[in-house]
C-alpha cells in the first residue's frame, strides 16, 4: 500500500531522522520547514536520490501564524500520517519569561498542530489507516526547572493525544507520543559543552540519544501493524527519569 506522511519540522534533527526512517519504510513525504530552506532542499535531494520511486515535496509554514494553516493544507493531497517534530524551548526563570514566548511555545507545540489536524483529519480517515505522532518530551512528565512553560506544553501534548486518540479511534486513526529524554540536536546548542558533559554524566547510558534512535519509534507508531497502539506515550529516554 502506498503511504504518505507529512513531517512537521523535517528541517530539524529529529524531524530529518524521521524522514529517513519513513522513507526507508516506503513513504512519500511532505517535508515541512520554517526557515531552514537549505537543509530541507538538501534532504529532499538526498531522499530523491535514494528512493527515486517515492515523492518528496518541501512545504513551509511559520507555526506562529495560525491564519496560514488553511492555505498550507491546500497544498497537501493524499495523506495518512502526520509527525509533529517541530519546535524549540525557552530557557530561563518563569518570572522573566516574556508573554510572547509563552504564546509562541503554545502555538508551535499545540495550537497549530491541532488546527492542522482539524483540516487534515478527513484525509487521514479516508486513508484506510491514519497515524498521528507527536514528538513530546520527558519534561512533559517530570517537569524541568528553567523550562517550565516548555514542560507545560509538552504535558499538554500528552493530554491532547490521549483524548484525541479516543475521538478518532473508530476512524482508523491512531495518535501517540514519542517522548525523548535528551537528544543530540540543534535544540541543545544553547548549552555549553561543560553543561552537556554534566548532563551526560547523569544519564544511565552516559550519552545523549541520537536522533535516529527516536525516529525508530516514530517508524514503529507509523507502521501498518501498529493498529492497536493508540493514546500511548512511548518513553525513549535511555532510562533517564
Ligand atoms: N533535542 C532534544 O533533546 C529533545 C528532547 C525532547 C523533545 N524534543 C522535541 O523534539 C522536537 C524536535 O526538536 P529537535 O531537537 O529536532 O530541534 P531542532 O533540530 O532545533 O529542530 C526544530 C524544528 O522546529 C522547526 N521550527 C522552529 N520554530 C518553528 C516555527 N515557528 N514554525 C514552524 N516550525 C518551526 C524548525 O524549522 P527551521 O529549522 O526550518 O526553522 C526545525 O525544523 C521538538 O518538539 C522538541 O521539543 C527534543
Amino acid at each position: 500500500m502506498k503511504r504518505n506522511a507529512l513531517i512537521m519540522g523535517a528541517s530539524g534533527d529529529i524531524g530529518s531522522a524521521c524522514a529517513y526512517e519513513l522513507a526507508a519504510a516506503g513513504f512519500s513525504l511532505y517535508l515541512h520547514y520554517f526557515k531552514n530552506q537549505e537543509r530541507i532542499s538538501q534532504l529532499q535531494r538526498d531522499l530523491t536520490e535514494r528512493y527515486p520511486n517515492q515523492d518528496f515535496f518541501m512545504v513551509s509554514l511559520d507555526m506562529k501564524n495560525l491564519d496560514a494553516v488553511p492555505q498550507f493544507c491546500q497544498q497537501l493531497f493524499a495523506l495518512d500520517t502526520i509527525v509533529f517534530a517541530q519546535g524549540g524551548s525557552w530557557y530561563g526563570l518563569v518570572s522573566q519569561m516574556p508573554q510572547a514566548s509563552m504564546a509562541e511555545l503554545w502555538q508551535v507545540h499545540l495550537e497549530t498542530p491541532v488546527l492542522l489536524l482539524q483540516h487534515l483529519e478527513k484525509k487521514l480517515a479516508q486513508a484506510s489507516l491514519g497515524r498521528v505522532i507527536f514528538i513530546g518530551s520527558l519534561y512533559g512528565e517530570v517537569g524541568s526547572g528553567l523550562e517550565a512553560y516548555y514542560a507545560a506544553v509538552k504535558s499538554a501534548q500528552v493530554g491532547f493525544v490521549k483524548s484525541y486518540a479516543q475521538e478518532v479511534a473508530t476512524l482508523g486513526i491512531t495518535a501517540n507520543v514519542v517522548a525523548p529524554g535528551a537528544v543530540q540536536t540543534h535544540l541543545l546548542n544553547q548549552f555549553s559543552s561543560e553543561e552537556l558533559g554534566a548532563l551526560q554524566k547523569e544519564l544511565p547510558l552516559l550519552r545523549l540519544a541520537r536522533p535516529e534512535e527516536i525516529a525508530y519509534f516514530v517508524g514503529v507508531c507509523a507502521a501498518e501493524k501498529a493498529s492497536y497502539l493508540t493514546g500511548s506515550v512511548l518513553n525513549v529516554n535511555g532510562g533517564w527519569h
